[in-house]
């Protein structure tokens, strides 16, 4: 008998919600902002949208289709249709591991923001008070051996949060969470949009978006930069689409609920930056500083401009603030989450370990790597990992997948699963573009990438990405060769 439940949503709407808040994360809240101001504003809808339909729904497609039919993990998956490929299987699941240490440390800084944005407690010198209050950062890694005691207290406090809900079962847990948070968070974002229309200087802002620079079209760059987008924002490659599909009933309707996924999450980040860009309007008009000095991406966005902004709004800047910082962290939790399920899933099911326990180890060995993230060093460490694992090795694991079910699997077979009960079908088309069409588009991305990152880093960030490429080839061969506890796990 295994010790593993079969798991199995209990309603459409909870796999949907559990789907729409996996995607929509800190990605959605402060990179599209810069991403598409960056890129020609309003004309970077053409590019992005052309993404969305031909490659973001299309992968996400195969994603569903696969876990689908399988109705397993993607190491067991993998395993399945080639044994030599289950190493390919741990070593996503590692990049998406460590993504996720270094993930929950940004909810962290959130979640401490959330308790100083009600007193302001910034000051008047945002940039300042983040970089020497809050992260107490050293540039070089000598900061490395001492722990930031308030960041450390949050960032425990959300693996804390994640093992909780990962523990309990699947509905109770993940289900539940993402049907609170999720209608919360859009809530809120509604409050907020709607209340930075008001502002004056509002429509300087949000013009950005619908002024186009259709010169930028012609530019590969910006072709690229959708595509990156569309990889980040829908979490593509990362299993956990073909996890959360996995778990889906008999009879469900995949190419109906991926299209609902991909457009609510391309809405909510289009419809959230109408509110930035609004607000970021406000602020260039009340402090004289040019719009575009203003549009930064990430941390910077989040911690030090939008600080300056509340600090402009007088008392409407201690409600705005903490609702702002809110949104941050129910957008990051629900993310966080989704990352882990994928990794605690292959683990409980070839070593028959139980969910619970899964979660437990999983999100200690996690707290333990994302203390070094809590060091005077961590904002520097975090930035290397970010630029090594999202640019370089997501990309190629993404560019990993599109061969293997592209060309390896039978692909035809994955036509007839998602056109089984769907509305929407799918034929020669989407075959043709995840076969050539996506492997050359992400190779593309890859290239790019892999060039930035090699370029613009220097001795330190080399060897830590040299460092982190030797524990993303041996760990993976590692739990590949260890014998699965599970018997079923090498049935094909
Ligand atoms: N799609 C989510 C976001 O936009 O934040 C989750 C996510 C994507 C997390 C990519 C991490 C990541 F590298």
């Amino acid at each position: 008998m295994t010790k593993t439940k079969k798991q199995e949503w209990n309603s459409n709407l909870a796999f949907m919600m559990a789907m729409i808040g996996s995607a929509v994360g800190l990605g959605n809240i402060w990179r599209f902002p810069n991403v598409l101001y960056s890129n020609g504003g309003g004309s970077f809808m053409i590019p992005y949208i052309v993404s969305l339909f031909l490659l973001g729904i299309s992968f996400v497609l195969v994603e569903y289709a696969v876990g689908f039919k399988f109705k397993r993990s993607i190491a067991r998956i993998l395993f399945s249709i080639h044994q030599k490929l289950e190493p390919i299987a741990w070593f996503i699941l590692l990049i998406v591991f460590l993504i996720t240490t270094y993930y929950v440390c940004v909810v962290g800084w959130d979640l401490i923001y959330i308790v100083l944005s009600i007193t302001k407690a910034w000051g008047s010198n945002p940039d300042l008070y983040f970089a020497n209050n809050v992260l107490h950062a050293t540039d070089s890694l000598s900061g490395l051996f001492s722990i930031v005691p308030n960041v450390l207290v949050s960032v425990f406090l959300i693996w804390l949060f994640a093992c909780l809900i990962l523990r309990r079962d699947l509905n109770d847990g993940i289900g539940r969470v993402s049907q609170i948070l999720l209608p919360l968070l859009c809530l809120i974002v509604l409050g907020i949009v709607i209340f930075s229309l008001t502002l004056p200087g509002a429509s300087i802002g949000y013009m950005q978006i619908f002024t186009p620079d259709w010169s930028a079209l012609g530019d590969l760059n910006v072709w690229l930069a959708a595509f990156g987008q569309i990889v980040f924002s829908l979490s593509l490659g990362m299993a956990i689409a073909m996890t959360y599909a996995s778990y889906l009933p008999e009879g469900s309707k995949l190419v109906d609920n991926a299209l609902v996924v991909a457009f609510s999450n391309s809405g909510f980040e289009v419809f959230n930056s109408i509110g930035i860009f609004s607000i970021l309007g406000f602020m260039a008009v009340t402090s004289g500083i040019p719009f575009n000095e203003l549009v930064s991406e990430g941390t910077g966005l989040a911690f030090v401009v939008f600080p300056q902004v509340f600090n402009t709004m007088g008392s409407a800047g201690s409600i705005v603030a903490p609702l702002f910082f809110l949104c941050i962290l129910f957008a990051g939790i629900t993310s966080v989450i989704a990352l882990l399920e994928g990794v605690c899933y292959s683990i409980s099911e070839k070593f028959l370990i139980e969910r619970k326990k899964t979660a437990t180890v999983v999100c200690i060995i996690g707290f333990l790597i994302s203390v070094i993230f809590t060091t005077n060093a961590g904002s520097t460490i975090l930035g290397i990992f970010d630029a090594f694992l999202n640019n370089f090795a997501l990309v190629f694991a993404v560019f990993l997948e599109c061969i293997i079910f592209g060309w390896i699997y039978k692909f035809d077979d994955l036509i007839a699963i998602l056109n089984d009960n769907s509305s929407i079908q799918v034929g020669k088309t989407w075959k043709i573009v995840i076969k050539y069409i996506l492997p050359i588009c992400i190779l593309g991305l890859w290239i790019q990438g892999a060039y930035t990152t090699i370029t613009t880093a220097d001795t330190i960030s080399l060897s830590i990405m040299g460092l982190l490429t030797v524990i993303l080839i041996v760990v993976p061969l590692i739990f590949a060769k260890m014998t699965a506890r599970n018997k079923d796990y090498y049935k094909v």
